[in-house]
């Protein structure tokens, strides 16, 4: 790849977020006949390190998990760090791609009673060395493999997005409480200390009385069509970049704002002749207004040089974090007057580990999750709202939940 497209290497070596694979060329999306989306296994990505000796299972308690979907995300981020997580492992997999579901099981020692094809993924439900799923597959196919989960008896980690529409979401939900299984989407900043610390900060009112918020998660995809790339596919992906990676801004600004918006207005742009965005949107840009008087503005772009970054301005001061939601070096910054702090809270890596033993504490001890399916109807409703003003052209009044008010 050359040229002003951003390659692969580069996006990984910024720890680019759901960014980092989305360059992959390779990768077909399906269309089932219903015009649903379908799994289909996928060559192995790019850059897989896999362990050399398996990983033990750690304590007896530890809670064994199935990861579905042995994409880019899964195999070179969540995998290698449940090596760190202290209550959970992995014991099952779960993928459309007969060799390498053999070479990863074998790296990883998932026995071969525990590795599963799309197909056969309803024996899962008599394996009791499997508690609980991963669920990494494309956004668009997180609902239905979600419900299978609870219909097989699993508790369930779904990566962002949760689903591609807040009805997706409520089936989801209400799939977890017919089961009585747990429930988490798997938003890794509430694990991140950058992030926990910005929280916190924002929450002590560190920079005054929050009065502006501003995210960006932008970078340049290189070339590629709805057939190649799930990431452009409408069915996989919905509307594109804000699903995806500008869904980090939408949660920085709720998490740092601590509020919900009663007010967002928006704007998307799709060029046309660009194989890339015949489906979905180059650009999503939105204003919201918060009960508080305070405002914020998001964009997130698939054809705009890379950035992520968020601010938050009060009257006395502002907090910037640029990186601000990456896989590792974070930057964050408080500046007041004439006074500058940098915040170094951590490594930005535990993240993973730290986000895995949250949910297997949740399913071992019942104990309350941080990131619940709730939340992530919670952001697909503001989703829909950002496309509905878009839509409309129109600013759409919201209530406290995220519904529309009529
Ligand atoms: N939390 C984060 O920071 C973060 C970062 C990146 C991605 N994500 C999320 O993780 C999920 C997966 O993203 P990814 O980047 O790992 O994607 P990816 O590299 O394209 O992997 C997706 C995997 O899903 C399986 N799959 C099943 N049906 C498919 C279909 N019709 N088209 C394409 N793949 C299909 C394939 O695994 P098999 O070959 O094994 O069947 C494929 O390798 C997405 O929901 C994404 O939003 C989260």
């Amino acid at each position: 790849m050359t040229g002003n497209w951003i390659s692969r290497r580069r996006l990984m070596e910024i720890g680019g977020g759901a960014a980092a694979a989305a360059v992959m060329l390779s990768g077909r999306a399906a269309l089932g006949q219903a015009g649903g989306p379908i799994v289909e296994g996928q060559p192995m990505p790019d850059g897989v390190d896999l362990p050399e000796t398996p990983p033990s299972p750690g304590r007896s308690d530890s809670v064994g998990v199935a990861v579905i979907g042995l994409g880019g995300f899964a195999l070179n981020q969540m995998m290698p760090r449940f090596d760190q997580a202290k209550r959970a492992h992995v014991a099952g997999l779960v993928s459309g791609n007969p060799d390498k579901l053999k070479r990863v099981g074998d790296a990883y020692g998932v026995p071969t009673k525990s590795r599963y094809s799309y197909d056969e993924f309803d024996e899962i439900a008599s394996n009791p060395d499997i508690e609980a799923v991963y669920i990494a597959l494309p956004s668009g196919l997180h609902a239905d493999w979600t419900e299978r989960a609870f219909a097989a008896g699993k508790h369930v980690l779904c990566e962002k997005p949760m689903a591609l529409s807040s009805a997706e979401c409520e089936r989801m939900i209400a799939a977890s409480q017919r089961a009585n299984r747990k429930l988490m989407i798997a938003y890794r900043c509430h694990f991140e200390p950058y992030n926990m610390k910005a929280m916190e900060l924002m929450k002590q009112q560190a920079a005054g009385q929050l009065r502006t918020i501003r995210t960006e998660q932008s970078y340049r995809m290189g070339p590629t069509s709805p057939s190649e790339n799930w990431r452009v596919n409408r069915a996989l992906a919905g509307g594109g970049p804000l699903e995806d990676y500008g869904i980090y801004g939408l949660q920085a600004a709720l998490y740092l704002s601590g509020e919900m918006p009663e007010s967002i207005t928006a704007a998307t742009f799709r060029p046309s002749g660009d194989p890339r965005f015949a489906e979905i949107f180059a650009h999503v840009a939105s204003q919201w207004r918060f009960p508080s008087g305070a405002v914020a503005q998001l964009a997130t772009s698939y054809d705009a040089a890379n950035l992520n970054a968020v601010s938050a301005r009060g009257r006395t001061g502002a907090l910037l974090m640029q990186p601000a939601t990456n896989y590792s070096g974070n930057n964050m910054v408080l500046e007041t007057g004439n006074d500058r702090q940098e915040f170094t809270p951590g490594n930005s890596t535990v993240q993973f580990a730290r986000q895995i033993d949250h949910f297997a504490e949740a399913v071992r001890d019942g104990t309350p999750i941080r990131t619940p399916g709730e939340m992530g109807l919670r952001d697909l409703r503001l989703i829909e709202a950002i496309y509905a003003s878009a839509d409309t052209g129109r600013t759409v009044m919201l209530n406290p939940d995220g519904t529309r008010k009529s």
